[in-house]
């Protein structure tokens, strides 16, 4: 998580020296003196990048580069707006300012009907109150047909909100939608408000819709020629108001848009409080679904008091959003780029140490300087389970397909690792391309699992980097065509060759010995070292082969469930000098190894026997390397201090599936 922290520009409340001290690295900013539709300049942004550098943090992400009315409506001189739109990228990419968020809302950029919403701590925090906001809307504001809009029970709160509130508090509540945020947009009035809705008349959601997809797909080329990415922030709240459309609020808005849109350059601003306004929303659903497509991220959280009314919550992690699992999915997702997304703690309460500043609930200082403490913690914390941080490891096989990613999640966990493969070179261009992305601990070494003595080399030149071995995976392993036996089963017109008699027992030797004893003889060099210092642990690679024998591949589930046999009497063997040896059992992965036997030439077609995997496994889904990170990184850690000889499936259920 890069800690961001939006800046508002000179008139914020909050200066850049405490937004330093709060802990931030990247300022989250806007050349708030452009009005909507003009080209920014580039000795303005250098300008303000020079403000934020010489606060000692940098200016990475802009909060908004807002788009023209006209651009949504595709009315007036929108072509005009979208050239400046350009121009005004053109110039931020030039200044190294890549990240952009913005937003499709009509008209409001967000609504609130209570900035000070009093909690029993005397803090106060933002509030939607449906109620307030149908009374403005039907009451104050007179907007035809407003009422259909809202629910029976809540027309009639409306009512009597309406006749029972005084003036004043009424005035409060239209003074509270229609605020501007702080530094950007004026606030607007009853009046100004009614004509600017005008405006929209006409303009259905399909509209606005496909008016977004044109927008973006005329920016699109340049995004993907300067590496910009465009992080569209979610409707707030997620769904219509006061009769304006609206076009980002829900999963399905944001799998149209990626259809629409073909470029990863064109993604989301993941804003956990504007999607946490639909109560129905599951947002750790959507990050999951989306996630390569984020390229900046609000954390907030929210509490419903009744219906579809919320406020924000005391605090950042509890509350309708489920905090803790976007966090693990956010550190997934950076482990996988190799690079942090800018997060920013959204909002937060109106405390005591904000007394004497000219703020609301939202943007404090102390509410802010609390979410982003909290959100620290629980990065840390998580960061820190499954601890793997300053362990010497040496995975065998890890220029392969599921250890280069298991590699590289160790590595972002602090470990170092020793990269063996018999592929020499290929390991060392997977440990060039770790250093370019800051993950340096590595050797590359050129090594056979087959070979005793080019361990032992291995062995040595680890001793001498690091000069102790904590962790040894024995990755290196797999099917091979010739160990297999073509026919699933025989019948008496199957031809011999492709049955069981007919197996090639070269192939069959080959796999056979690659798995089993390129497991066991890993185990006999580098446990020996792990012995002699007084403990360490060991990950095997089973396969769900050793508990089910697959058809076709003879040798490999022999060889399976010789490893789930080995890793017991291993650990048996090895448990009063304080060595582990445990096992993972993957389920499906499409790696190297299995691609021809799960999907057709196209790569993209399942096979019959595809199928049948998919079918028996109750998640119905191929996994993905990064699934076996958790449940690696638990049996290595301390955390599994007590567990030896375990094998662990990580196979989406297909195990306990029968298959009936
Ligand atoms: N892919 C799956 O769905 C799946 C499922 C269950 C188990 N597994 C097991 O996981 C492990 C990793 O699988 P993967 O899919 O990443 O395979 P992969 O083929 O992508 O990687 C295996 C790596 O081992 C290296 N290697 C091969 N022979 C070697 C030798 N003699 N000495 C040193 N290195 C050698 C290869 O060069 C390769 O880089 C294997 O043991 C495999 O059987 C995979």
């Amino acid at each position: 998580m890069k800690q961001g922290w939006r800046w508002y520009g000179t008139n914020d409340a909050i200066s850049l020296k405490e937004i330093r001290q709060a802990g931030v690295t990247d300022v989250v900013a806007a050349l708030y003196e452009r009005k909507c539709g003009e080209v920014w300049p580039v000795e303005e942004i250098k300008a303000r990048q020079a403000e934020v550098k010489k606060a000692g943090m940098d200016w990475t992400v802009v909060e908004s580069v807002p788009v023209h009315e006209s651009i949504k409506l595709r009315k007036g001189p929108y072509k005009k707006f979208i050239e400046n739109y350009k121009q005004s990228l053109k110039n931020l990419a030039e200044c190294g300012i890549k990240v952009i968020c913005y937003n499709f809302m009509p008209v409001l950029d967000w609504t609130r009907s209570n900035l000070a919403k009093e909690l029993p701590d005397g803090s106060t925090v933002l509030q939607y109150d449906d109620v307030e906001v149908a009374m403005f809307d039907i009451y104050m504001l007179k907007r035809e047909g407003a009422a259909k809009d809202y629910s029976k029970e809540v027309q009639a709160k409306a009512k009597k909100k309406f006749s029972s509130l005084s003036e004043k508090a009424k005035q409060k509540v239209a003074d509270s939608i229609l605020l501007g945020l702080p530094g950007t947009v004026d606030n607007l009035t009853i009046p100004q408000f009614r004509d600017l809705l005008k405006t929209y008349t006409g303009i259905t959601d399909r509209k606005l819709r496909d008016n977004l997809y044109k927008f973006l797909n005329e920016i699109r080329p340049l995004c993907d020629e300067l590496g910009i990415k465009m992080a569209i922030h979610p409707d707030d709240p997620p769904r219509p108001i006061f009769g304006l459309p609206r076009v980002m609020s829900t999963a399905a808005d944001f799998r149209e848009m990626c259809e629409k849109v073909p470029s990863d350059n064109i993604g989301f601003t993941f804003c956990t409080g504007s999607l946490g306004g639909n109560p129905e929303s599951n947002e750790v659903e959507i990050f999951a679904e989306f996630a390569k497509r984020i390229h900046f991220v609000h954390f907030r959280n929210v509490v419903y008091t009744e219906g579809r009314t919320f406020r924000e919550s005391e605090c950042h992690l509890s509350g309708k959003v489920d905090l803790p699992r976007l966090m693990q999915l956010l550190i997934k997702e950076e482990i996988r780029r190799g690079e942090g997304i800018v997060v920013r703690p959204d909002h937060g309460r109106y405390m005591e140490i904000d007394k004497f500043r000219d703020c609301y609930a939202g943007y404090s200082y102390g509410g802010r300087l609390v979410g982003l403490a909290e959100l620290r913690g629980l990065e840390y914390a998580l960061r820190h389970t499954n601890d793997v941080a300053g362990k010497i490891i040496v995975c065998t096989g890890a220029a392969g397909v599921l250890c280069s990613t298991m590699t590289e999640d160790l590595l972002a966990h602090g470990a170092k690792v020793a990269v063996l493969d018999l592929r020499g070179d290929v390991a060392k261009d997977f440990c060039a391309k770790l250093a370019a992305k800051g993950l340096t601990e590595t050797i590359a070494i050129e090594a056979n699992v087959l070979d005793k003595s080019s361990l032992e080399k291995a062995r040595d030149q680890i001793l001498k980097k690091w000069g102790r071995i904590d962790i040894l995976i024995n990755g290196a392993g797999g099917n091979h065509p010739k160990g297999t036996c073509p026919a699933e089963q025989m019948t008496k017109d199957t031809p011999l060759a492709d049955t069981f008699f007919g197996l090639d027992m070269e192939g069959f030797t080959f796999v056979n010995k690659l798995n089993f004893i390129g497991t066991l003889l890993p185990c006999q060099v580098f446990c020996k070292v792990m012995c002699d210092q007084g403990g360490g642990a060991v990950l095997n690679f089973c396969s769900m082969a050793a508990y089910q024998p697959l058809t076709k591949v003879a040798a490999y589930g022999a060889a399976k469930a010789s490893i789930l046999n080995f890793t017991q009497f291993l650990a048996t063997h090895l448990a009063p000098m304080n060595v582990r040896v445990n096992a993972l059992a993957p389920g499906f992965f499409i790696t190297n190894q299995n691609r021809f036997l799960m999907l057709e030439k196209d790569e993209k077609t399942l096979t019959p026997r595809g199928n049948k995997v998919i079918s028996k496994t109750p998640m119905r889904k191929f996994g993905d390397p990064s699934d076996l990170f958790g449940a690696a990184r638990f049996l290595l850690s301390d955390e599994a201090s007590f567990i030896t000889g375990v094998t662990l499936p990580v196979d989406g259920g297909f195990v306990s599936y029968s298959g009936v």
